[in-house]
């Protein structure tokens, strides 16, 4: 993994210009003090995509997609997070000193580099040999016509055919200078061996006589292929493709994915089909946003790479519903990926690129509108369909649609489709937690680490760390603790605090407590301190007392509740800490999606005066005179609020039954919240006037 020092990544940030950046992508046209253009992550009519310059950000009001100049580059292009820096270094000129390669990495790249190379000439030599060989024409090309590919899809994915010679791309490659080595690895060609494995010398073509359908990497660069024979009874395989290399990971591609990845950002989502042809046919009808699995099950480097486009997933596979059954364990691989997905079906014996041929592309568009079921809902359908009337086929059927749930990392959608499935199951609901709660700690004892902090941002079980006996978490391995520095580094890369600290509470279990949301006023005024803390963090309040220490020196270890606010608070203390002001500036490239959308939410609201202060129509003339009065006033709020939990808490606690001596505890501390409640309130009154 390329790593690029961190005062190289300040450089490249700082040095980017987001107007620059983007302008390279949207024509954005001024109005006030940001520019503006139509979203490229969403279809719209009107711009609800904005560029502050200023704060160096991008949002779209419309999508919510939200970031800095590095961000914007791995949104749009798809690319990882060095990846980006690499885009922009090269962009502004900045030399990218990544940690020093030794001879054997040169060796290796030029390596790569020479495959590349060969790959991306033999796609030309195909395609040339397709469009303008008798051989290529009268075979090749009328099969592709006979199934129905124009000129355009033919020349979208570079179509190719390879002579029904044994060495015709060998010798031609060898004329052009291609050294033999490079054919071999990326196994364009095959060295012959005699019966005890030793090489024979002779070297001969992979591909022969056969359609070739070139793979591409996100880069659009060739990486290998596939090629279909012609022959009705050939006794080979009817797909050969190419072996795996060092440029080739059959595991990490989906077919289409490169002439797609523009269309399924827009459309945000993905048809996921099984076949090369059912690619081309849907984009041939103008369903461009569509790519292969190429025939093998769904793989954890495929879905990585699905979910940097989208997080929607429509599964077209072809035949009934048991066909499908053999899928579902790759279905499921899609949840846990933390993607939705829904599924549609096709009539018996057909596929994708059979329907859409035989009923049209408006027709097709239709069934895929009409047909399409979420996917939890389909296999609980399916199952409980199965199981009918046995009792234990419903008890085992119920626990494989759980199975799939707890693969979902989102505790709310969890929730939706727990509801969902008592219902059709007709289960007490309870009943269905407490027999999910049981089988996802069964499975976590079993295997450790499985799905460890996934999502861990927005829930609201985050600050309270009581878990009830019931759902405490299952045995993980102790992490050993982390340096200050590691820790730092961590959250730079997106950990979250939680993450940090070793679990917390098991994220996977559920109670209905963990769904209750925080209370909206607690919520507000934590919003209020994070918002000034992150806006105003420098500006002087009182000589040598900024904004940030002022607050967070006020606070001194309140816990906040809500997640996202809390991991923003953390964050904070964790840049004040390190010597840097908190700045939307830095925590705006953040690599969870969730802090960065907040952070570009509470930089881009508008300001509207604390509900009291518009209530009562005073006049205030600019926030920042009044700083030091809403920094007070955030703080003093948050306290109250905290106060007047806590003290419903413990009256709540006085309604059962207790010992004298808690019962005599209870009270001396409902006297003390209570004065605290009245003191508090008593403050707020002289910084601002209150009605009742
Ligand atoms: N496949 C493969 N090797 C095979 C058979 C299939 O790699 N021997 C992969 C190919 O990527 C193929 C996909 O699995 O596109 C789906 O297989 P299948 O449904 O059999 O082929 P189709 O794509 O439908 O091709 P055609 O319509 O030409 O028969
Ligand atoms: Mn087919």
């Amino acid at each position: 993994m390329a790593r690029i020092p961190k005062e190289l990544v300040d450089q490249i940030i700082h040095q980017a210009d987001i107007v620059e950046v983007v302008g390279d992508f949207v024509s954005l046209k001024r109005k006030g003090q940001n520019m503006w253009a139509c979203c490229p992550f969403h279809h719209e009519k009107s711009p609800s995509f904005s560029v502050a310059p200023a704060k160096g950000l991008y949002k779209c009001f419309g999508c919510g997609k939200a970031g800095g100049v590095v961000q914007f580059i791995m949104d749009i292009e798809g690319t990882s997070y060095v990846e980006a820096l690499k885009y922009l270094a090269k962009k502004y000129g900045i030399e990218v000193q990544e940690e020093e390669k030794t001879p054997e990495q040169q060796l290796a790249q030029n390596e790569k580099d020479s495959q590349f190379i060969v790959s991306n000439w033999a796609k030309d030599h195909y395609h040339h040999l397709l469009l303008n060989t008798d051989e290529g024409q009268s075979i090749g090309l009328s099969y592709l016509r006979q199934r129905g590919l124009n000129q355009t899809t033919i020349k979208t994915f570079e179509l190719g055919y390879s002579l029904d010679q044994w060495d015709d791309l060998l010798k031609t490659a060898q004329k052009a200078g291609y050294e033999q080595k490079y054919l071999e690895k990326t196994g364009l060609v095959i060295r012959r061996e005699d019966d005890q494995g030793q090489d024979t010398g002779r070297r001969y073509d992979r591909f022969r006589g056969r359609v070739m359908f070139p793979i591409h990497n996100v880069s659009g660069r060739v990486i290998g292929f596939g090629a279909r024979t012609l022959k009705p009874n050939d006794k080979t395989a009817k797909y050969l493709n190419s072996p795996e290399s060092e440029i080739y990971h059959k595991s990490d591609v989906l077919y289409g994915l490169y002439q797609g990845r523009q269309a399924i950002r827009t459309e945000e989502l993905c048809y996921l089909v099984e076949g090369y042809l059912d690619v081309l046919s849907l984009h041939q009808g103008d369903i461009k946003n569509v790519v292969a699995s190429s025939g093998t099950s769904l793989t954890d480097g495929q879905i990585r790479l699905l979910k940097r486009y989208t997080d929607n997933v429509t599964v077209l596979y072809d035949g009934d519903a048991a066909g499908i059954r053999a899928s579902l364990r790759g279905i499921d691989m899609l949840l846990e990926g933390g993607l939705n997905v829904r599924v549609v079906l096709f009539p018996d014996g057909d596929d994708p690129d059979s329907y859409i041929r035989k009923v049209g592309d408006q027709k097709f568009r239709e069934h895929l509108e009409q047909a399409s079921q979420d996917f939890i809902q389909f296999k609980t359908e399916l199952v409980s369909r199965e199981a009918a009337q046995d009792p234990v086929k419903k008890a085992e059927a119920i626990r494989e649609v759980l199975q799939s749930i707890a693969k979902v990392p989102d505790p709310i959608k969890r929730q939706v489709f727990l509801q969902q499935t008592s219902q059709a199951f007709g289960i007490d609901e309870q009943v269905l937690i407490t027999e999910y709660n049981k089988l996802v700690r069964n499975a976590s004892g079993k295997a450790a680490g499985g799905n460890s902090g996934g999502g861990s941002g927005g829930s609201t079980s985050a600050g309270s760390n009581v878990s009830s006996p019931g759902t405490a978490p299952a045995s993980r391995p102790a992490p050993r603790p982390m340096s200050p520095e590691e820790e730092a580094e961590a959250l730079m890369y997106g950990a979250s605090p939680e993450d940090l600290m070793g679990g917390g509470g098991d994220l996977q279990t559920l109670t209905r407590e963990d769904l209750e949301p925080v209370p909206d006023v607690l919520e507000q005024c934590e919003r209020e301190v994070v918002r000034l803390l992150l806006l105003y963090s420098a500006q002087p309040l009182a000589p040598e007392v900024a904004v940030a220490q002022y607050l967070l020196q006020q606070l001194d270890d309140t816990s906040f509740k809500t997640g996202i606010y809390a991991d923003l608070m953390y964050l904070c203390r964790q840049e004040l800490e390190q010597g840097r002001w908190p700045e939307v500036r830095t925590l705006i490239q953040h690599n969870r999606s969730d802090i960065r959308s907040m952070v570009a939410e509470l930089a881009t609201e508008k300001y509207e005066l604390s509900p009291n202060w518009t209530t009562h129509q005073i006049h205030v003339p600019r926030e920042l005179d009044l700083l030091q009065t809403a920094c007070d006033n955030a703080i003093l709020r948050l306290n109250k609020v905290n106060v007047e939990r806590e003290l419903a808490i413990r009256l709540e606690a006085l309604r059962h039954p207790l010992d004298d001596d808690t019962m005599m505890e209870h009270l001396q501390t409902i006297r003390l919240l209570k004065q605290m409640d009245n003191q508090l309130a008593n403050l707020l009154g002289t910084v601002i006037p209150r009605g009742a």
